[in-house]
């Protein structure tokens, strides 16, 4: 799937240091709004992007490391933001929120490249993790 960058200029910063990722990257630039849209379909949406192998670089989706609750720690059942150990290790940031969490795993485990922060795949996804992931893993 092609998707244009949110600043070009900014992606150029992206995995500059090794096991690094610029906090710039992942964080909402001042003045950005977020797509607005009905909230069911934007979750109908995300589902459909959770489970798409095309969305990164690496040929997998998000389902593939998700399915089931995989690889979510014991951090996710916490409301948003809230500190997320990759994210801090990685970035620095010390909390992080669900669109953050979104650009986060494009970038690293996806190979990807950031969506813009106005997108509909962005809202989308957070609302899908919002709505469907973050509850059914709380009450595993
Ligand atoms: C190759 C495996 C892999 C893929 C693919 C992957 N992730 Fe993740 N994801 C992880 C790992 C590992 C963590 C745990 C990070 C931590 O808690 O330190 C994680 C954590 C998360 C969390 C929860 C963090 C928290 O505690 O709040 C969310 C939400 C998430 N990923 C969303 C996504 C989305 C959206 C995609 C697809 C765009 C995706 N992931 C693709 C490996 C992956």
């Amino acid at each position: 799937m092609k998707r244009h960058l949110a600043s070009g200029a900014l992606f150029a910063l992206i995995l500059s240091g090794c096991g690094s990722v610029d906090a710039t990257l992942v964080t909402r630039p001042a003045g950005s709004t977020s797509f607005q849209g009905d909230r069911a379909e934007l979750v109908a949406a995300g589902e459909a992007l959770w489970n798409d192998n095309s969305l990164g670089e690496a040929g997998v989706a998000c389902a593939s490391c998700h399915v089931g609750g995989a690889q979510f720690k014991d951090t996710f059942t916490e409301p948003y933001p809230h500190r997320v150990a990759m994210a801090e290790k990685m970035s620095g940031l010390a909390s992080i929120d669900a669109e953050q969490m979104v650009q986060f795993c494009m970038i690293v485990p996806m190979k990807g490249e950031p969506l813009a922060w106005d997108s509909r795949e962005l809202a989308a996804l957070a609302a899908y993790i919002d709505d469907v992931e973050q509850p059914n893993f709380a009450t595993k």
